[in-house]
């Protein structure tokens, strides 16, 4: 294994399961020390048992992404406690299909909180200190960030607006020495997609244009693609959305 984050702070939301953890788990194993959030405390707690028993550094932080307020003192906490911030990857996030016209405005509010206010709380936050560091974000977008998706218009408008994010602000900070990327998986094996359900009354036949080539991704395939944009390797990648979809957008 390559140890391309020794002596480097990666603050990691959605770090509690899933792409976010796999990605938490693997910059730690390339020497990062993580300070991870999310709103599960007790998943959190399980990886920082694992961690420890691993000897990989991981502070853990229970934060909603959606709040403002908080994100912006996790940002604060983390530089206090891990003395500086040189990557952000911003990954936690939440699912549901449903025909457009069932929406209620509160699952539009959630979504768009969780999704995508949420990178721009938190990269407004770590700003000046990735400045700082030269350091750099990774946003966890989608497909859905990238093509039309029926039954799915909430979750592909969060995932657009993570794109539009992506490059807007890899325009605005590249000469400040700051990276913007985003990643953008097709389907992986996670709880997210497990718990994902078909609304009643779908029609299949739009799903189709939304399947892969490819099995499925697992959480460990995309934390290497995160792990790749966060490095050095990545030097001249910015404003990138990297797709990992086994084929679903060609
Ligand atoms: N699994 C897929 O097929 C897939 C495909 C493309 C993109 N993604 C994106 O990848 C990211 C991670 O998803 P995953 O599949 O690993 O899902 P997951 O459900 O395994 O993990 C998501 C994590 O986000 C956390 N979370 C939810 N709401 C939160 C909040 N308000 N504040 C803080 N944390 C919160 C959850 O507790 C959980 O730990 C999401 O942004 C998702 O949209 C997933």
């Amino acid at each position: 294994m390559q140890r391309r984050f020794e002596d480097k702070v990666a603050m990691v939301t959605g770090a509690a399961s899933g792409i976010g953890r796999a990605s938490a788990l693997r910059l730690a194993e390339e020497g990062a020390r993580i300070f991870a959030c999310d709103i599960d405390a007790g998943a959190l707690d399980d990886l920082a048992s694992e961690a420890k028993g691993r000897d990989l550094q991981v502070d853990t932080h229970v934060l909603d992404v959606s709040d403002g307020e908080a994100c912006a003192s996790a940002v604060a906490q983390a530089v206090s406690s891990c003395g500086r911030l040189d990557v952000l990857c911003n990954i936690a996030g939440i699912s549901h299909l449903d025909l457009f016209e069932n929406y209620s405005h509160e699952l539009w509010q959630r979504m768009i909180g969780i999704n995508l206010s949420s990178v721009f709380f938190l990269s407004q936050a770590a700003m000046p200190h990735l400045v700082e560091t030269k350091g750099n974000i990774v946003n966890m977008a989608s497909t859905a960030g990238l093509q039309g998706q029926a039954h799915n218009a909430v979750y592909c408008a969060a995932k657009f607006g993570v794109v539009g994010l992506t490059k807007s602000n890899a325009q605005e900070y590249a000469r400040r020495g700051v990276r913007v990327n985003a990643v953008c998986p097709g389907g992986v094996l996670t709880p997210l997609l497990r718990e994902t359900k078909m609304p009643e009354g779908a029609d299949p036949e739009l799903f189709g244009r939304m399947m892969p080539l490819l099995p499925l991704a697992r959480a460990h395939e995309i934390a290497t693609a995160v792990a790749y944009l966060a490095s050095d390797d990545a030097r001249y990648v910015t404003g990138h959305t990297l797709t990992l979809d086994g084929g679903q957008t060609l």
